[in-house]
């Protein structure tokens, strides 16, 4: 039977935005517009859509970093702001590797002090040398790199040291938003092939979010297309991008020209 992870129940999260010269004209934007989604074990989730349709919006109040403003976000059953143990075992379990891994690496720690923390808080056993060495080798880095600090880093080895990190937490999820856009065409083959072995050998279920098909479908079993806040289609890869239904997603994948 499929294990539910985590389920999203009516996510709503509006902003006001000012405009004209005094600004005291607004508007509503409807960034999570209602989105009901179940995240099953060892199902990968891609969430596409366009510039501005709501994925990090989502992304983010998934790992709870922003609030909906109603909905419910449900982890094993449980809503997470009841967690009694928010800030352990869901910071823990639901990690997040941003488009730009400065914004999630500290930079004036070292890789080894940044990761060391992590596994501490969080109560990871054994020496932490030896654990963050290993994780740095397994996304293609050096145990030598654990005294850098991030900016002595390449774009694409900082985003495997931030993935590096996240994974060292042994969470279920893993959210990614964009893991691989700002990176050059061989980097981003390698961070994917890194991703996809982690999917396969260690049992970690992506919410991956991109602008590009190929990248999702590579990844993903199921797919979500997005559109101003809300959910236009939803299916397995296989069936959106090869038979969508919805105008919105034709445009998409036609727009994609030959994912
Ligand atoms: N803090 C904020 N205050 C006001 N508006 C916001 C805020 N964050 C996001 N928005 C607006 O909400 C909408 C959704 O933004 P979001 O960042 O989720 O889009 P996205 O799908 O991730 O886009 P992209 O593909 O460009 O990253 C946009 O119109 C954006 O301008
Ligand atoms: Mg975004």
């Amino acid at each position: 039977m499929s294990e539910i992870i985590l389920q999203l129940k009516k996510i709503y999260k509006h902003y006001r935005a000012f405009e004209g010269i005094f600004k005291g004209s607004s508007t509503n934007i409807k960034a999570v517009d209602g989105i009901s989604i179940d995240i099953i074990k060892g199902r990968s989730l891609g969430i596409v859509g366009e510039s501005g349709s709501g994925k990090t919006t989502l992304a983010k109040i998934i790992a709870d970093i922003i609030k909906p403003d109603s909905g419910e976000v449900l982890f094993h059953g449980e809503e997470i702001s009841n967690l009694k143990d928010k800030y352990g075992h869901y910071r823990k379990n639901v990690q997040v590797v941003f488009q730009d891994p400065y914004l999630s690496l500290n930079p004036k720690l070292t890789i080894f002090s940044a990761m060391k923390d992590g596994l501490k808080v969080h109560g990871i056993e054994g020496d932490p040398r030896e654990i963050c060495g290993e994780y740095l080798e397994m996304v293609g880095l050096e145990k030598e790199h654990l005294d850098r600090y991030p900016h002595e880093f390449s774009g694409g080895q900082r985003q495997r040291v931030s993935i590096a990190r996240a994974l060292s937490l042994q969470p279920e999820i893993i959210i990614a938003d964009e893991p691989v856009s700002s990176l050059d065409v061989s980097v981003q083959a390698q961070i994917l092939n890194i991703l996809k072995k982690l999917k396969l050998e260690n049992g970690v279920t992506f919410i991956l979010i991109s602008h590009d098909l190929a990248v999702v479908s590579f990844l993903c079993d199921d797919i979500i297309v997005m559109q101003d806040g809300t959910m236009m289609e939803y299916g397995t890869v296989d069936k959106v991008l090869n038979s969508p239904e919805n105008e919105y997603t034709k445009e998409l994948i036609e727009a994609s020209n030959g994912w």
